[in-house]
């Protein structure tokens, strides 16, 4: 079978690395991947957001099945236009992806299934936001509803802090269209946690449960990233809990989006709070988390394409999702500066050396090749991910290999884990 992978990360070095271990995967592409994947993958340069070319490829190459990491080609109606052409794909069509394209959109169904989620306001217009923070006080969260690459999320400890952040995001428009709305809400407390299932229009398999650090630095703090690591399982995510999260959360959610006419298919990602009261649901994504999806495919014992191809083809139901007793973590190495500004083109070493460590996966995300050397070409840039008995056992075998690689200009945090690591 022919396959073809959509994206450049970390998530889809994963995705390819566990995709291409499977006896029924022929020929594997990945549009427009990075120096990682190419070592699995036939790299095409495609950007995730040209859907045309991506289509006039899927054609030309006769390709029998579609694999979409990231949530842009998503929302944009890759999976629709796949569909239209009669070729299987592993995502939700473009309505089901507005529950990661709309907050607010998913923060409405939540009010109308009774979905645990924090108490919410939506506003298209500054000063009516404005009110409602004078109402209702800090401390407070503002969101752009749309878009904006984990960027558009203002945690307000005043209300000075709320009002610069509506201004940002509606005024100013920092994140363009993404900003013409806010979602204006209640703080939640508690600890996170990230909750995959697959669903394929009827079944509901959960993954396993995972936990990212989103702050850039030790001790969770500084500014949010796209995550800087991950691991499985999250200690935090109990059965009771977990079955919290399917009865009250994920049941009641897909149901509502059928019955909203937005059948969800694909991976949903549910980002949780813990509290004292229970789980709740903080937002909705699409698509596999990154780096969520690196651990948990590496303690994926399962086929992963037989695995996304019966979820694509609605047999689910025949699937009984295999896992190594494992735990797995990632480290993600980032360039220096990241998340604000930082430089492209700097030499990394070490890879190699890394990668030979035993149950150690260095899997890529903003790299490239220039000559003969690996460069850095992105902020995420590397994911280096080891599995162990206990999770401190994987991240000492992480850290080993993260100690390995010879890279000047990047930085880890160095305490990935510390909350599932009570020693
Ligand atoms: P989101 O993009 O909505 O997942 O938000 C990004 C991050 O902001 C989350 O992972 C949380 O750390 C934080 N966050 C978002 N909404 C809330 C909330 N209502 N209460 C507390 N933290 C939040
Ligand atoms: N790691 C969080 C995300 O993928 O959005």
């Amino acid at each position: 079978m022919k396959v073809l992978v959509i994206g450049s990360g970390g998530r889809e070095h994963a995705l390819c690395w566990a995709i291409s271990k499977s006896p029924n995967c022929d020929e594997l592409y990945c549009a427009p991947g990075n120096a990682g994947i190419e070592k699995v993958a036939i790299t095409i340069p495609i950007a995730v957001s040209d859907l045309s070319s991506i289509l006039d490829f899927v054609k030309k190459n006769s390709i029998n099945f579609v694999v979409v990491g990231p949530e842009g080609p998503l929302v944009d109606g890759l999976i629709d236009h796949l569909e239209d052409l009669g070729i299987p794909a592993f995502g939700p069509n473009a309505r089901a992806a507005e529950y990661e394209g709309s907050k607010g959109l998913t923060k409405d169904l939540c009010d109308r299934y009774n979905i645990p989620t924090a108490r919410y306001a939506r506003f298209n217009e500054p000063n009516a936001a404005k009110d409602y923070i004078r109402v209702n006080g800090s401390p407070i969260v503002v969101k752009a509803d749309g878009l904006a690459a984990g960027k558009g999320v203002f945690i307000c400890y005043d209300d000075n802090q709320a009002y610069s952040a509506i201004d940002l995001i509606m005024t100013k428009s920092a994140f363009g269209e993404a900003g013409s709305e806010v979602v204006i809400e209640e703080l939640l407390v508690g600890e996170e946690a990230s909750f995959f299932v697959l669903v394929d229009g009827k079944t509901i398999l959960p993954l396993v449960p995972a936990q990212d650090h989103k702050a850039a630095f030790d001790g969770d703090k500084g500014p949010n990233t796209g995550g800087m690591g991950a691991y499985c399982p999250a200690p935090l995510v109990t059965k009771e809990i977990a079955d919290r999260v399917m009865n009250e959360i994920i049941i009641p959610t897909i149901r509502g989006a059928a019955a909203d006419n937005r059948p969800f298919k694909g991976v949903l990602f549910a980002g949780l709070m813990i509290t004292e009261e229970g789980p709740k649901l903080i937002e909705y994504n699409v698509r596999f988390g990154d780096p969520e999806c690196q651990p948990i495919m590496m303690r994926l014992k399962s086929d992963a394409l037989e695995l996304l191809l019966a979820c694509a083809e609605g047999r689910l139901d025949q699937y009984n999702i295999e896992w190594h007793k494992s735990a797995a973590l990632c480290v993600v190495m980032a360039a220096e500066g990241y998340p604000g500004s930082y430089k492209k083109g700097t030499e990394i070493k070490g890879l190699d050396m890394a990668s030979k460590e035993n149950d150690v996966m260095v899997f890529h995300a903003g790299t490239a090749k220039k000559n003969m050397f690996i460069v850095s070409n992105g902020g995420r840039v590397l994911s280096v991910t080891a599995l162990g008995k206990t999770i401190k056992e994987a991240k000492k075998r992480a850290y080993k290999a993260v100690n390995l690689i010879d890279w000047p200009d990047g930085y880890c945090r160095k305490d990935i884990g510390w909350r599932a690591i009570k020693d």
